[in-house]
């Protein structure tokens, strides 16, 4: 056996065990998810993208629509794979894959064929969008409690995983490298795209999400997708772009400033970059991710107000909330199948909410740091026209430096984001080691 394929028979052994939990907890006898089916577009024959079902992504990496795998404790699982013959699009041969060996694999050449083959399942619940079907089959349809049971789980990262997303860091690191050389030879937007894609070898609709390729004030846009070829020789760019293999994804941003970059903007990115890194080192099992969230939030108004942006010292600061028009959202999520992945507002099994406080909206992980879990951190300082606004007229207004602001507001903004896994005394940042800097 491969070192891969014995890391994919522990994960598939630890399913097996997490899922007859839940099914116990939830009264289930077995468990069916489909891979899904294709979303068509609005009068279009058109597809979009096909995404499997996380769930049954956490199974297994097969790619492509209506396969199905049938999971009941004390069996070895069934994945009916759907294999038709088709002259429209290339159905490639299952081959031998590494992972095949952890299930009784049986084909089907239509989806009705792969339905049927189902046969009788008692009490089963089903996980995945082609309910019309599930429900002719007398399947319980996405139960809350059971998919709750089953995040939960997922939060904790098996050895497996998290070599799939070390792989998408190396992808996604020699991605990054290409952009930067782009960028400082004034490349635009789409040019240090296309130089990301290239040099990651991979075609857009294999990233996790669009990539975020932000020159000057663009970075202020948090989720910018444009990709414009009107500018050039930019004074910043910030890039966020991740790679995904088997399934899982990472989640990397970087921001550069050119040597012709205003001094002082480039002295906040040297800042976030070691706030970042003071940031990455307090990660350890036990401590709330709502802390560290406020250890960056005293951190970047302290930088605010070494660098006279903020008159008032960082305690002062982050009590009158005048930290958050700059770092509006939350300083990580959990990373996996998704790359927000699941469960991070879960406090338990069963799926009790933990919001995230009130003056911290976007903040997605209320969790408290536990071994396994794999999440990003990526603390921000941006110039956002619109969430500064109502501070210059507000009592707050003499706490802010607003021509230095103005002057500022043309680079955009600041990102700086790792990857971390948490391990029994501390974590591994997984992106530093393929992407130092
Ligand atoms: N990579 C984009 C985000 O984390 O929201
Ligand atoms: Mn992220």
């Amino acid at each position: 056996m491969t070192e891969l394929a014995t890391l994919y028979a522990h994960h598939i052994a630890e399913r097996q065990r997490t899922t007859a939990e839940a099914l116990e907890a939830t009264g289930h006898g077995a468990l069916v998810i489909s891979s899904g089916k294709v979303y068509t577009h609005f009068a279009d024959d058109q597809d979009a993208p096909f995404h499997p079902t996380p769930h049954f992504a956490h199974w297994c990496p097969l790619p492509g629509p209506h396969h199905l795998l049938v999971v009941q404790p004390g069996h070895r699982p069934r994945l009916i794979r759907y294999a038709p013959e088709d002259f429209w699009y290339e159905q490639a041969p299952l081959g031998d894959p590494f992972w095949a060996a952890a299930f009784e694999v049986e084909e089907a050449g239509s989806v009705e064929e792969a339905w049927s083959r189902l046969g009788a399942l008692g009490n089963a619940a089903y996980i995945g969008n082609e309910t019309d079907r599930a429900c002719e089959a007398g399947l319980d349809l996405n139960p809350d409690l059971l998919t709750a049971h089953l995040n939960w789980h997922r939060t904790a990262k098996s050895d497996y995983e998290v070599c799939c997303i070390d792989e998408a860091t190396v992808i996604a690191a020699r991605g990054h490298k290409a952009a930067r050389a782009a960028f400082l030879a004034g490349a635009t937007e789409l040019e240090i795209h296309h130089a990301y894609v290239v040099a990651a070898g991979i075609v857009d609709h294999e990233m996790p999400y669009g990539s975020i390729v932000a020159l000057n004030e663009k970075g202020a846009t948090l989720h910018y997708e444009g990709k414009r070829t009107s500018v050039r020789n930019g004074a910043v760019l910030l890039i966020d772009a991740g790679a995904q293999v088997r399934g899982y994804a990472s989640d990397i941003t970087r921001t550069l400033v050119a040597p012709h970059c205003d001094s002082r903007f480039a002295a906040l990115v040297a800042g976030m970059e070691r706030i970042e890194l003071e940031l990455c080192d307090l990660v350890k099992p036990a401590l709330p991710y709502g802390d560290l969230h406020h250890q960056g939030h005293l951190r970047i108004a302290a930088l605010l107000q070494e660098s006279g942006l903020l008159k008032v010292g960082p305690e002062e600061a982050v009590e009158k909330g005048l930290s958050r028009p700059f770092f509006p959202h939350g300083l990580g999520h959990h990373l996996g199948i998704q790359v927000h992945d699941v469960a991070g507002r879960q406090g338990a099994p069963d799926g009790t909410p933990t919001p995230p406080p009130p003056q911290h909206p976007f903040l997605r992980t209320t969790r408290t740091i536990d071994e396994g879990q794999v999440f990003t951190v990526e603390p921000g300082l941006y110039f956002i026209p619109m969430l500064l606004r109502p501070f210059r007229e507000n009592e707050h207004k003499g706490a802010f430096d607003w021509a230095l602001i103005d002057a500022l507001t043309p680079c955009g903004g600041i990102r700086i984001e790792d990857n971390l896994l948490v391990t029994a005394t501390g974590h591994r940042n997984l992106t530093r080691p393929h992407l130092p800097d």
